[in-house]
């Protein structure tokens, strides 16, 4: 065929990449890996191996390890054993390692990417261009940041050994999403990857070698979900990171709760991508091929919710077709395809199954009549339209090259459908009208928007989710705060530093008689009685009576939840009006300055100076978070693209707060404060034994604009209480100061809608000290950071 006719037809060949590279690296190994610890490959005490399959030919790749319980642990051991000196050396020192890791991935790149698409089965192209560059420059990034860790960082410490659990999906990329970070800050890593797809991995466990990482700072495990859970449940383990699936997600968050062991979730999802009618048509059906066709569908952020304005529609869905008839599926180290294969066989059923429910449930599927390779797990792109949003399909994450299509008529309508699913991960917005992009990039309840374009990443910029999609944030400065830990915790356990009055019991409930004396519940700005009518009497530090509190109950949190969900008002106020009504309580507390100090030495038995101490502290701490309120900002990054990103911070939106016992004023204020200053809505449980103090702040609150919802308070058992908050789906995060066993029970009850947690695990906090008792590390948990990624020029 002359070039001339080749332009006429613009048809091209086929353009295999050579495997020669990873056969001979496999076959180096004898087609046969152990495990890689303490930077040494060692035999698997297990004495058991699994086969790594090549999707795309069902031919056998290579035998892989399988770690069992005593493997894992002495891949824990290494890593502990490593961790101090890896600590000691310095930033400095770890940036020229991990820069000396970038550089080894760039020169290993092409072994690296071909070896990556024969063991995951996608496209040598998106291997070669997306996959490998991205860890390459995770690496690089990273460096940076441990070069100015002691300067940026300086009231940090890393948390130690962290255990990393990674998916199939992107196998070497979500290594380095996990790796990096955790070792620029000073940790050690034992690191499990998928057991469809550990190749890459372990290569990369030799390429640490060579470039001369100390030992044991990395190391390999592999095996499968029971390899994992060792892992997850290993006493010695400090922090647990999990890319997967929702359902493991959730099982991790239980196995883990109350072990102390920090945890960061990024699950499933069901993306939308949006399409308004003045969008540009021909790129954004290049847009939903990059975001559902790109790694066959099996990309946790996928577009694989199509919305589409209504007047476009019919166009936009024959564009689409059309183009799907040109889409290539074949041999994945074929470089002019646009496809390649499903991971495994049992991914591929999975698919099946669900778009079989979608038949069911009477939608339309359209599948473009193109060759399909004859062996191998392979799928066509699927196009399903006449969905009903409640439908399965359209609630449930397929990880398939399926998408399913929606109509809308207004913005508002768009949102809605968009937010109407248990995931939060990703969305996509097309519209050529940057006005209306912008406008609803925040109202998407998701961590991460593209504007007219879709999966994109970059290390510099966070990727994680909201909702079921999990929590915590991978990439830029806030994937940092996620691998280091404030330093004044790494001190030993603070003492109390004196014992508190015993806990009311249950017994010594007053009856309904007693009522009218009774401080009432605050809920949706009104003073409320609880629904049980009861109430619970309060006692002095000598143990005489001082008053009583309503007795709430689950009905009263859900009242609250449900006057909270309403009190948009807060949060939609800008920060110049929520620092105003900070300044406003602040004012108003001090003009009752000396009758909090009083009921405080009261209840506490605290003499008079430390009384009057915690209401001066307390009011310096409202004035903290009213400056913070507009100081606490957002950024914007320059990835490598022609735009910006937005890295937003956003209130969590709904926040159950457990206050400690201990300084029941100042305990409060530092909590409900900065919560407030983001634009959250609380419910707030007092302490159990000083309520007193929180139900006098009713008129103080009544008297500063607060808007009504915005601040709710529920007074009663703390520990009943805090579990129901902890249960309630529309409840996004609950902040614990309890007990140890108190805190297990919130971050297992919390897997419901897998909302956030921060716990304090029993360990008291010095609430007078600034350091412990407020700023960045308070702001951060009353925010999540969604990164609008917004490209321009022509
Ligand atoms: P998975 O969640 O079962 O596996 C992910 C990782 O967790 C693997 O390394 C696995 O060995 C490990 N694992 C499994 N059970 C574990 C346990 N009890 N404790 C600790 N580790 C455990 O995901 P799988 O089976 O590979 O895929 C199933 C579905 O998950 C997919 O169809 C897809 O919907 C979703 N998924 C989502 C991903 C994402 O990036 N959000 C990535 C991969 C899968």
């Amino acid at each position: 065929m002359s070039i001339a006719e080749i332009f006429d037809t613009m048809d091209y060949g086929h353009a295999p990449e050579s495997r020669d590279l990873a056969v001979k690296w496999l076959s180096d190994h004898r087609e046969k890996f152990d495990l890689f610890i303490d930077g040494a490959w060692t035999k698997p005490m297990s004495k058991k191996w699994f086969e790594s399959i090549n999707p795309a030919t069902a031919q056998k790749l290579s035998k892989i390890a399988t770690a069992n319980e005593q493997d894992v642990d002495k891949a824990v051991n290494a890593a502990r054993n490593a961790q101090k000196n890896w600590q000691a050396i310095g930033g400095h020192a770890r940036a020229r390692h991990l820069y000396a890791l970038a550089r080894a991935i760039q020169r290993n790149a092409r072994l690296l990417a071909v070896l990556e698409s024969l063991d995951n089965g996608k496209p040598v192209r998106e291997t070669r261009d997306i996959d490998i560059p991205l860890v390459a420059r995770h690496f690089y990034h990273h460096a940076g940041w441990a070069q100015l860790q002691d300067q940026e960082f300086s009231n940090f410490e890393p948390m130690g050994v962290i255990g990393q659990i990674i998916p199939w999906n992107f196998p070497l990329l979500m290594l380095a999403w996990k790796i990096a970070p955790a070792i620029a800050a000073g940790n050690t890593v034992v690191l499990k990857p998928a057991e469809y797809t550990s190749l890459t991995a372990l290569c990369f466990a030799e390429i640490c070698k060579d470039a001369g990482l100390p030992d044991g700072v990395i190391n390999i495990i592999t095996g499968d979900g029971q390899t994992g859970e060792y892992l997850v449940t290993h006493s010695d383990v400090n922090k647990i990171a999990f890319t997967g699936s929702t359902e493991v997600g959730r099982r991790i968050r239980k196995a883990t709760a109350g072990s102390g062991k920090h945890l960061t979730l990024e699950l499933g999802g069901k993306s939308p991508f949006i399409v308004f009618d003045d969008a540009d048509l021909d790129s954004a059906v290049e847009g939903v091929v990059d975001a559902i066709w790109f790694n066959q569908g099996q990309v946790c952020c996928a577009g694989s919710r199509l919305l589409l304005q209504e007047g476009i529609a019919d166009k936009m869905i024959a564009k689409l077709r059309t183009r799907m008839k040109n889409l290539r599926i074949g041999d994945p180290l074929d470089k002019s395809i646009d496809m390649g294969a499903i991971v495994a066989p049992v991914q591929v059923k999975a698919i099946e199954k669900l778009v079989k429910i979608g038949l069911k449930e009477g939608a339309q599927m359209w599948q473009p009549d193109i060759d399909m390779p004859n062996k191998g797990s392979f799928y066509p792109p699927t196009l399903f339209t006449n969905v009903q949003p409640a439908a399965t399909i359209a609630q449930e994450e397929i990880f398939g090259p399926v998408i399913v299509t929606m109509t809308f008529r207004t913005p508002d309508e768009a949102v809605q459908i968009a937010n109407n699913t248990r995931y939060g991960l990703a969305a996509s917005v097309w519209s050529e009208n940057i006005n209306l992009a912008l406008d609803v990039a925040p109202k998407l309840d998701c961590g991460v928007v593209w504007v007219n374009s879709t999966n994109q990443f970059d290390a510099a910029c966070g990727f994680g989710g909201n909702r079921e999609s999990g929590y915590g944030r991978e990439g830029g400065y806030e994937g940092m705060l996620e691998v280091l830990k404030p330093t004044f915790q790494a001190s030993a356990e603070q003492k109390r530093k004196k014992p508190l009055p015993k806990a009311i019991k249950p017994n010594s409930l007053s009856t309904r008689s007693s009522l009218d004396r009774t401080a009432k519940l605050y809920i949706g700005g009104k003073q409320t009685r609880p629904d049980s009518g009861y109430s619970l009497p309060v006692l002095s530090a000598s143990g005489q009576k001082i008053g009583e509190v309503g007795h709430g109950n689950r009905k009263d949190i859900r009242n609250a939840v449900e006057a909270a969900r309403k009190g948009t008002a807060w949060t939609k106020a800008n920060s110049h009006g929520r620092a105003q009504v900070l300044y406003y309580l602040a004012e108003n507390l001090d003009a009752r300055r000396q009758e909090f100090a009083e009921r405080l030495q009261t209840s506490t038995g605290a003499s008079s100076k430390l009384s009057l101490d915690e209401v001066d502290a307390s009011l310096s701490r409202l004035f903290s978070y009213a400056a913070w309120a507009d100081k606490y900002e957002s950024a914007v990054h320059s990835p490598p693209m022609r735009g910006v990103t937005l890295a937003m911070k956003e209130p969590i939106g709904t926040i159950g707060i457990i206050c400690p016992n201990e300084n029941p004023l100042l305990g409060l204020i530092s909590l409900a404060g900065p919560a407030l200053a983001m634009g959250n809505r609380i419910i707030l449980i007092p302490s159990e034994q000083h309520p007193l103090t929180a139900t006098d702040l009713y008129q103080v609150f009544d008297t500063s604009d607060v808007p009504a919802g915005a601040f709710n308070i529920i007074t009663g058992y703390r520990d009943e209480l805090a579990l129901t908050l902890a249960e309630h789906d529309d409840v996004k995060s609950v902040w614990y100061f309890g007990s140890k066993d108190g805190s297990a029970r919130v971050e297992t009850a919390s897997t419901g809608n897998m909302k956030r947690t921060w716990v304090n695990n029993g360990q008291d906090r010095d609430w007078f000290n600034p350091i412990q008792g407020e700023g960045r590390e308070f702001l951060r948990h009353a925010t999540q950071i969604k990164n609008i990624w917004i490209p321009y020029g022509e």
